[in-house]
């Protein structure tokens, strides 16, 4: 081997070894998701999905002349919304859907999962 050869040799194995390095480092969201922090084993409606609807959307989805017509005051009434798509497509800001709750901060990635949880098992009154 030349002296240039040696040289090249060993930038490119450096080279190698950054680029290895760095890239260990981009994945790291990959391999820790924000999501894995969120816990949504114990997901139901009298702990999650009622105190956060009662919170959030009660004031213009009750009573006498609820927005949109939509009334989200009781389990019947949010599971029915549940079941039709709406809830989950409003909330999750999904285009075709109103972004709800109308005029505040859409929920938390981790709270729009424990919701979609919830309803994937069946929407349950547990
Ligand atoms: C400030 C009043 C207000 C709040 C708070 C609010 N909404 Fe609404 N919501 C409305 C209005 C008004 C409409 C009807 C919008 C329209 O048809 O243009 C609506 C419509 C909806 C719809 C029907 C959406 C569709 O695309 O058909 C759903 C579902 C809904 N709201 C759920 C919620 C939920 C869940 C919350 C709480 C996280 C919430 N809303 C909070 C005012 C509100």
């Amino acid at each position: 081997m030349q002296a240039h050869q040696i040289i090249k040799a060993v930038f490119i194995t450096a080279a190698s070894f950054l680029l290895l390095h760095s890239c260990y480092y981009d994945n790291k969201t990959e391999l820790y998701p924000a999501g894995a922090a969120c816990d949504t084993a114990n997901v139901s409606f009298a702990t999650f999905v009622k105190p956060m609807i009662d919170k959030e959307c009660k004031l213009c989805h009750s009573g006498t002349n609820p927005s949109g017509v939509i009334l989200l005051t009781n389990y019947s009434e949010i599971s029915a919304s549940a079941n039709s798509g709406k809830l989950y497509g409003s909330l999750s800001w999904t285009s075709g859907y109103k972004p709800m709750p109308q005029g505040g901060n859409k929920w938390s990635s981790c709270d729009l999962l424990k919701l979609k949880t919830w309803i994937q098992n069946g929407a349950k009154n547990n």
